[in-house]
């Protein structure tokens, strides 16, 4: 899709067809030339009314919001995708800031237009519409700056196609998407961008680390664990060491403490964490932000087997903490324990880690929201506010010490399970907390990414599958700490 601005009038432009966004819904605005047929139609708004005779598309918006042009342009796209058409053309609506305005443009038009159909005979016929032209003449008598749409257009389309490279990883099934292709594909995006580097970690190098808690989760897979480091590193001098470290279970059976039939399903999805994790490591290098930045990629199944791991067993960690296995579909934070110690052997100035870790997370935040986690006041702040402008939701969970003394264990230092299921994402995050040493306590968070992370329908510019989440929502907290905007 090639997205091409100009400062001609809209009028003077050749195209296809016309797509208009309807912000009144008395349809005063002067974009609207059709008011009596859409009124005929009774046309307020919701979702779009094609007009194909005139060849014109209207398109609802709710209020002129970064996150509603990304939901419009996304219906937009997908209202015209299957029309024999190569182009259309549109105004350009700009809310504030401009450059924001065109990256919500364009991440509305790539993330609408994802899609997973390798598994479908029937598959739909590629779209002819591979051309956009937008008008900015509207604002030819302002101070505008093509530059900073061109921008905010690349910068857009970096920022959706990050989340759908994480998609395309969420989405395959476990039989191809074990931990040695996460580690390839690890590798062929290094391979792809001068800045990254690639190491691959067996199970023998898990072995000689101790990490007795990853390598557990792992012991009735059939396909061997690998722990996954990518590393950006920019041309410039580093202003900061930034490490995201990602749950990469390729499947979660619950091992002996099986998940029942309906709660299994989808849980290929719980590879979410490490997928984010190097998608964010992809859109960094493509945006050229000025950190250092690592992801550290704990992969494998939790399966089950007669090799098992059991409910009683106790795991001597790799920071030597031990943990009483209680329930081994608790296994999340198992493998992330050991992948956080790993971590903070790098000396990061901010640590945080994705997962899809907790059910708790989606009973009690629905399916739209992400927790964040930690025991930084501000950086959580600071995290939800800037992550927030992706779209993304996210709320802020607070751990207590009463929490705390729920995964206290009788024999071991720590329980792998509370002993309520309250708080279940608390208690979740007090257990990764043990695991952070005191000089990285206040530069570490976690997020639960387990409500957004994989959808089973469509909201927004999301469709069935997975969302990405946290893929956007970092890269914008990133992208917002370079400026050092506040
Ligand atoms: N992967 C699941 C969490 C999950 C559930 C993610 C639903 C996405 C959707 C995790 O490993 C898990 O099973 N957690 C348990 C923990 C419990 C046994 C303490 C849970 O949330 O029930
Ligand atoms: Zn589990
Ligand atoms: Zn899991």
């Amino acid at each position: 899709m090639r997205i091409e601005i100009s400062n001609k009038p809209i009028q003077e432009i050749l195209a296809d067809f016309e797509v208009i966004l309807v912000v009144d819904k008395n349809l005063n605005h002067k974009f609207i030339k059709d008011k009596e047929t859409l009124e005929f139609l009774n046309f307020k708004g919701d979702g779009t009314c094609l007009l194909s005779k005139e060849k014109r598309l209207y398109v609802g918006i709710k209020a002129l919001k970064f996150d509603e042009i990304r939901i419009a342009l996304a219906n937009a796209y997908k209202a015209l995708k299957d029309l024999k058409i190569s182009n259309f053309k549109i105004a350009s609506y700009i809310c504030g800031c401009k450059t924001k305005s065109f990256i919500a443009f364009a991440e509305g038009i790539f993330l609408g237009a994802y899609k997973f159909d390798k598994y479908k005979s029937d598959k739909k016929e590629e779209s002819s519409l591979k051309e956009i032209f937008i008008s900015t003449d509207e604002y030819s008598d302002t101070e505008f700056d093509i530059n900073h749409a061109e921008n905010g257009l690349r910068i857009g389309e970096i920022m959706a196609n990050s989340a759908n490279f994480a998609k395309n990883i969420i989405n395959e099934i476990p039989e191809i998407y074990t931990p040695e292709k996460m580690a390839e594909d690890a590798e062929v995006l290094a391979s792809d961008y001068a800045g990254l580097t690639c190491k691959v970690y067996d199970e023998n190098f898990l072995v000689s680390q101790n990490m007795n808690a990853f390598l557990a989760v792992n012991r009735s897979s059939s396909h061997p664990p690998r722990l996954i480091h990518l590393i950006y590193k920019p041309e410039v001098e580093p202003k900061k060491r930034i490490i995201f470290v990602g749950k990469g279970l390729t499947y979660d059976s619950g091992g002996l403490s099986l998940k029942p039939s309906d709660y299994m399903l989808t849980m290929k999805s719980d590879k979410s964490g490490a997928a984010a994790a190097m998608a964010i490591v992809k859109g960094a290098a493509e945006l050229e932000l000025p950190f250092e930045i690592h992801a550290i990629l704990g992969a494998t199944e939790n399966m089950i087997g007669g090799n098992s791991y059991k409910p009683d067993d106790i795991l001597i960690s790799r920071s030597g903490v031990t943990i009483e296995v209680r329930n081994t579909d608790a296994e999340g934070r198992l493998v992330l324990a050991d992948c956080l110690d790993f971590a903070q052997d790098l000396e990061p100035d901010i640590l945080i880690d994705l997962a899809t870790l907790t059910g708790a997370c989606m009973v009690g935040l629905g399916e739209y929201t992400s927790g964040i986690l930690g025991n930084n006041e501000e950086l959580k702040k600071e995290f939800k506010k800037y992550a927030e402008e992706s779209g993304e939701f996210y709320t802020i969970l607070e751990f207590n010490d009463y929490l705390r003394d729920l995964i206290k264990s009788n024999i071991a230092d720590i329980s792998n399970s509370a002993s309520s299921r309250y708080g279940g994402s608390i208690t979740a995050g007090l257990f990764l907390d043990k695991f952070i040493r005191k000089e990285y306590k206040d530069k570490w968070m976690h997020l639960d990414i387990a409500g957004p992370a994989y959808l089973e329908k469509d909201w927004g510019y999301n469709s069935f599958g997975a969302s990405g989440a946290g893929v956007r929502a970092c890269l914008y907290y990133l992208f917002k700490i370079t400026k050092g905007e506040k």
